[in-house]
Order: structure tokens, then sequence, then C-alpha cells
């Protein structure tokens, strides 16, 4: 059997009816992208059923044909030739394209409810030993999940919860200790932490360091201030910490990223990575997860439909679901990024119109 034919060089978004059966074209050849016709027959190709579920309406199947989760895409595009296209930020169509200039406060807005948010121009609420920002919140338009920005230093912070969410923590700066329900995690720089519903959370920072925390909830949550620790750790998930390993990564074209938290450890709905994009500028392109992205090094531009935005380090992007978006980098070493999705498993599938 030979290789597949790369029918299209990325997914199809086709809506479905729940609990319909299908016919996904696994040799290329159909003329019914992405759907069987029969022209694979002396292929040694077969079609791929599958039945649409309960709550499914639409779906991202497979185009280039070289998914492993046939039919549904797994991002395998973004690494074949001519896969994971790049734009010209310099072409006359995107020389026309503003720098926005639209703020409320630390955001500047872009189109749909994605914007770029710099928490060097928002207050931050004290809390005893504690300071902390909403960046990312049902009010700025998320409809899966809530961020924070916390900042520690000297004592320990109050203890906190986040209710009945998902929590995951990244560790943008300093070394220290999360304490989850009773239990002690030393964190550092570039760590990611799970935290399971109903846990509570206390941070404190190493002698002399301030502790920077990013802080997502799903679904969108609020904090609670308790007044003592719980005792409520969930055992059964007993691995919280998860480190950076360049031996983890995973390429996507000239990109990388790596997993950090996801259902690995525990975590079903929300998946967060660390990533690398060098100088260049994505072609334009969509998710169907709500995203949020936090820019670690570097600077460049968020550009969605008619505006663009710049971003630098410290600053975090918010990107709603189907949102049309590019991100460039323009330092020579590029961006290196910390992303959650939600809802979602796999941070390269995208899809282009
Ligand atoms: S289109 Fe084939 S893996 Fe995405």
């Amino acid at each position: 059997m030979s290789s597949p034919v790369v029918a299209r060089p990325k997914p199809c978004l086709v809506n479905v009816k729940p609990g319909r059966t299908y016919f996904w074209c696994s040799c290329g050849r159909s003329a019914k992208q992405p759907f069987c016709d029969g022209s694979h027959k002396g292929t040694g190709f077969a079609p791929i059923e599958f039945t649409a579920g309960a709550q499914d309406e639409e779906l991202l199947l497979c185009g280039c044909k070289h998914t492993r989760s046939g039919p549904f895409c797994d991002g395998a595009h973004t690494n074949l030739p001519g896969g994971s296209p790049l734009d010209d930020p310099l072409s006359p169509q995107n020389r026309d394209i503003p720098v926005v200039t639209e703020r409320d406060g630390p955001r500047a807005l872009l189109n749909g409810s994605c914007y770029v948010f710099s928490p060097r121009l928002a207050a931050m609420q004290p809390r005893g030993s504690l300071r902390y920002c909403y960046m990312v919140s049902a009010e700025m338009g998320s409809l899966y999940q809530a961020q924070l920005l916390m900042e520690v230093s000297g004592a320990t912070s109050p203890v906190m919860s986040l209710g009945s969410c998902d929590v995951i923590l990244f560790v943008g700066a300093g070394a220290g200790t999360v304490t989850i329900s009773g239990r002690a995690f030393p964190v550092k720089a570039t760590d990611g932490v799970y935290i399971r519903p109903s846990e509570a959370i206390q941070l404190s920072a190493d002698v002399g360091q301030t502790l920077k925390v990013f802080v997502l909830a799903c679904p969108l949550g609020e904090i609670t201030w308790l007044d003592e620790m719980l005792t409520n750790f969930d055992s059964q998930y007993g691995q919280r910490v998860v480190p950076v390993d360049p031996d983890q990564r995973t390429a996507m074209g000239p990109r990388y990223f790596q997993v950090l938290v996801d259902k690995r450890i525990g975590s079903k709905v929300i998946t967060q990575f660390i990533g690398h994009i060098p100088r260049s500028k994505a072609a334009p392109h969509r998710h169907l997860y709500e995203e949020a992205i936090i820019v670690l090094s570097g600077e460049g531009y968020m550009w969605t439909e008619e505006k663009k935005a710049r971003v630098a380090a410290g600053d975090v992007i918010f990107l709603p679901r189907k949102q049309l978006h590019s991100l460039e980098a323009t330092s020579a070493d590029g961006i290196d990024v910390v992303g959650v999705i939600c809802p979602g498993d796999n941070p390269s599938i995208n899809y282009y119109d």
C-alpha cells in the first residue's frame, strides 16, 4: 500500500448531525473530501466509518490523510512539506492593517473579543503578602476560563480556592512553594502545576525571591479566600508539578512545543503547553478551542482580521474560539510562549479558511 494522497494540507471543518454515521476518505483520492466517494478501490485503502457523538456539531476531519487519529485531525499537517504556511507581514494587504489604538485599561482590543493584556498597566489588588489581578474573565469575553496573575514575596499568601474548577499554574519567575490542600510542592520558574477541583492553594516565595504565578481556572471561576488550609488533597493524582524537558518537545513545522499539564496527570479539559516561535508570521488561522497565551520572551504582533497589537514579554493574549489570528515574532530569537487551550488537548490542531 502506497502513501495516501494529500487531498488538502489542512483539516476540513464539517458540520455533522449527532448520531449520524459517516465514511471518511483515508486514501485522499475522493472528490468529495473529506468523505469517501469510492475512489479508494484497488488502492489498498479503505474508508473509516465513524458516528458523530451526541454533542457533536462541528468536527475537524483530517484533509492531509497523514493523521494517526483518523478521521480526526491530529496536527500532522503542520509537519508536512508545505504545512503550517507563513504569511508576509509586508504584503500590500497586511501593510494596510493598523496597530490598534483602542484600549480598555491594560487591554489592547483586537477584532472579536480578542485582546492583548499588559500586566504592567494593570492595578494589582493587595491581599496580605499577595498582589493579584484578573487578566481573563467572563467580563472580558471568556467563555471557558479565568486567568489571574499573582505575585507573592515575604510571608506566605492567604489560603484560597477556585471552587469546583480545575486549576493550572505556570511559574513565571522566582522559586518557592505551592501548597495544595496541605501537600507542599517546591516550584521554580517555568514549572506547570495542576490543582484538582475544590483543593485549596497557598503560595510562598523562597527568601529574597518574588514568586510570580499565572493562575488559570476552568470553567470560569473566582477566588474564594479561606480562613485555613484544607486537607482534601486528592492522592489519586499525586503528580502535580511538570518541569520543562526539551526531550518532550513536539515539532510543529519550524515551531515546537512541550505539553506541561494535561490529561496525563488529571486535567481533562484544559491543556497547558510551553513553546517557541522563530522570527516569522504564521498564516492567519483558527482553533476550535479558546486559548490564552503568555509571552515569556521576545516581541512581535498579534494580528486579527483588521487590526494588530504589539506584544512583548509579560503580555497575555486572549483568543476566543474560532477567532482568525496570526502571531508574528519580530525578535531575532523569536518568541517563547506558554499557552492554555480549553477545551482541548492538542495545541497543534489549527484550521485555515
Ligand atoms: S489535516 Fe491531516 S492531520 Fe490535520
